[in-house]
């Protein structure tokens, strides 16, 4: 991994700062020095990650909407970015079955007004967009993804991120193809976990909310595998594509972001493995609400990333989710959970040179 001290002074414009993974971008990147701008929407769940843990004090924090391209304009030009991660986004599956259009216009045209301000600024010399492992055409296969797979997501939310690739691909070929142009790379990460995520329909938050509530923690589908990973791996991998496509075009590419296939879980796996670590005699329960379709499988092999950027996983799942329950530890017990997210930060860091 490139050292996060090149970051040291480097304008750095993140969308979705207020997020689970944004925050936990904005805390990696200001606390390696560097000038880091937000823009996004109001958190996105309260509490927040974001709120909890005062991120608003490490960034230049700008409310605005990703659908809207003036606004979005006016900020690349005032702040003038060199480096961007494009988080912002609808990012919930089932909301995207209530909410299809809204996923579309953010989660797409939210690309398109990105790389047109992109377009309209000299100052911007990497950029990153963050779209996830749902992107693939999936058949339920027992099988992993590479990054050449056909990209046809099922549901509104996996479809509006394929769109967002293929949008990505086209601007890259239509208008960055030269030596100068700006570096553009696309990550396509599993599911994360860790402290602070506070997102409903999704396992970890589901967890936490039946540990603090002394209940059972109900499972829709249990036998669901996915790439579960602790939230600090895909962020340093972010920060490490950004740094290096910024000195070297090479490594602009489209790259899986995704855990050592041991490491890829079912559903029940994780919420037992969640349910040992928290310990107070906390249970889990199997209750399929008969939901709209989630795959079944999905598996990511992410030999690409290894091999050109010679990345190695540093918490496996048990870890991260020993983390996730130190951190959400500190949260019940109203402790600071600012010092323990910087507290993680840092032992990751550490655990990554060992
Ligand atoms: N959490 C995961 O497991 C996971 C897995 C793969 C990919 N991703 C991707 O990572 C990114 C961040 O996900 P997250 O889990 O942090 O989500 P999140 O819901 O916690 O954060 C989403 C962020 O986007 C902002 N946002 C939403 N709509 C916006 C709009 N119209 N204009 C401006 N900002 C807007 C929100 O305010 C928030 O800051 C998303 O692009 C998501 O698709 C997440």
């Amino acid at each position: 991994m490139k050292e996060l001290s090149f970051y040291k002074g480097k304008k750095v414009l993140i969308t979705g700062h207020t997020g689970f993974k944004g925050g936990y971008l904005s805390a990696l990147l200001s606390s390696a020095g560097a000038l880091v701008t937000g823009y996004s929407l109001e958190p996105p769940t309260d509490p927040s990650l974001f709120e909890l843990c005062k991120l608003e004090s490490d960034v230049d924090h700008i409310i605005g909407d990703i659908r809207d391209y003036e606004k979005l304009l006016k900020v690349f030009k005032e702040k003038k970015p060199e480096i961007i991660f494009h988080l912002a986004a609808q990012p919930i599956v089932r909301t995207s079955y209530r909410e299809p259009r809204l996923t579309y216009e953010t989660n797409v045209m939210g690309t398109v007004n990105l790389l047109e301000c992109v377009r309209e600024t000299d100052s911007v010399r990497s950029v990153l967009n963050v779209t996830t492992d749902k992107v693939y055409l999936n058949n339920d296969e027992d099988k992993a993804f590479t990054e050449d797979m056909p990209l046809d997501g099922y549901d509104p939310y996996s479809n509006s991120k394929s769109c967002s690739e293929l949008v990505t691909h086209s601007y890259i070929k239509s208008f960055f193809s030269d030596a100068d142009a700006p570096r553009i790379s696309t990550a396509r990460a599993g599911n994360v976990i860790g402290g602070g995520d506070f997102a409903s329909d999704r396992l970890i938050p589901d967890c936490v909310r039946a540990a603090e509530r002394c209940e059972k923690v109900i499972i829709r589908n249990p036998a669901s595998t996915r790439p579960f990973q602790h939230v600090l791996e895909p962020v340093t991998v972010y920060a490490d594509i950004a740094a290096r496509q910024y000195d070297e075009p090479e490594y602009a590419d489209f790259y899986n972001v995704g855990p050592e296939l041991s490491d890829v879980k079912s559903a029940g796996e994780l919420a037992e493995i969640f349910c040992r670590e928290w310990g107070d005699g906390l249970e889990t329960e199997v209750r399929n609400d008969g939901g709209p379709h989630e795959a079944s499988f999905l598996k990511l092999d992410c030999a690409k990333l290894k091999k050109k950027l010679g990345w190695k996983s540093v918490w496996n799942v048990e870890e991260a989710v020993k983390k996730t329950v130190q951190w959400s530890r500190v949260y019940v017990e109203k402790g600071d959970v600012r010092k323990e997210l910087f507290r993680q930060i840092e032992e990751y860091l550490s655990d990554g040179k060992e």
